[in-house]
């Protein structure tokens, strides 16, 4: 029997994931199907229920379903949890699993490049931000630090998982000493403002990295890149967190490979 997974977003055009599952659907000959499912927030519980219904497989559930994911699922793993939203939903005998593999997309994105371990400096504390701190906790980062616009959301982010934060005027002085610069926030974005950041202060051998993959280089990896800093983008991320996901659904591990970003990029 075909099996069936998708992603449900509200707007989901934009979503790369369709392809991505595709991609690997074909490559490893699965009988299945990964569609693209828009869902108004408002009938987000009678879909999740009709999707039991109908015997699919399970889903990822994107902006801006994660947080109320979490009401909606029989079970949720540590992760999903500790993050305090659902991007993986599977579906097996009537039970519906909820997970987050944000922060495992994260960490298996930098994984090879990460050399210390003391301090991690967070731009941003929305929802993946929360994946972030989570997933420089797990790798054993001695210092986190967070700064954000909005100090408030700093600090809520800050008291939940015990970390420090510095006010956003004064991120430059932040960088001091770090490891690794991850950004979260939407700055960099195509059409979004730039994010402004001057990088003087943080160390040459500091790994530089964005959650934005369009543009897949960011102004804040070139200007990484242009002093000398190890970066990476923020599509491999993308593709790790949906390599669980797919493996639960149809049973078989996808790679992650250069030639599927390749063809995600064209
Ligand atoms: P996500 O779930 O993708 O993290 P989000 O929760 O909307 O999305 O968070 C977006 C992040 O980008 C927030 O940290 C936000 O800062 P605020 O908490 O102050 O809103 C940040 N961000 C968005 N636009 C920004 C801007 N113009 N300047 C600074 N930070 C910005």
């Amino acid at each position: 029997m075909t099996k069936t997974a998708g992603v449900i977003g509200w707007p989901v055009s934009h979503s790369l994931s369709p392809r991505l599952h595709g991609y690997w659907l074909d490559k490893y000959r699965i009988d299945g199907e990964y569609k693209a499912w828009p869902v108004k927030p408002e009938e987000l519980g009678s879909f999740i229920t009709s999707m039991v219904e109908k015997g699919f497989a399970g889903g990822n559930v994107t902006v801006p379903h994660k947080e109320a994911a979490m009401r909606l699922v029989n079970e949720m793993d540590a992760e999903a949890k500790a993050i305090g939203a659902v991007n993986t939903l599977v579906i097996s005998k009537g039970i519906i699993q909820g997970s987050n593999t944000d922060a495992y997309g994260f960490t298996e994105n930098i994984r090879p490049f990460i050399k210390g371990t003391n301090k991690a400096v967070v731009l941003g504390a929305g929802g993946a931000a929360r994946a972030v701190v989570h997933a420089l906790k797990k790798l054993g980062f001695a210092r986190i630090v967070v700064t954000n616009r909005t100090p408030e959301k700093a600090e809520a982010l800050a008291k939940l998982f015990s970390v420090e934060t510095a006010p956003w005027e004064y991120r430059m002085a932040a960088l001091e000493g770090a490891d690794i610069l991850v950004n979260t926030t939407s700055l960099g974005m195509t059409g979004k403002e730039n994010l402004e950041i001057d990088l003087s202060l943080l160390p040459k051998t500091a790994l530089v990295t964005d959650i934005v993959y369009a543009p897949l280089i960011t102004p804040l990896l070139v200007a990484a890149r242009a002093r000398g800093n190890p970066t990476v983008d923020g599509l491999g991320m993308l593709l790790h967190q949906a390599v669980p996901g797919f493996e639960a659904w149809f049973g078989v591990k996808p790679e992650v490979t250069d030639e599927l970003r390749r063809y995600l990029l064209t």
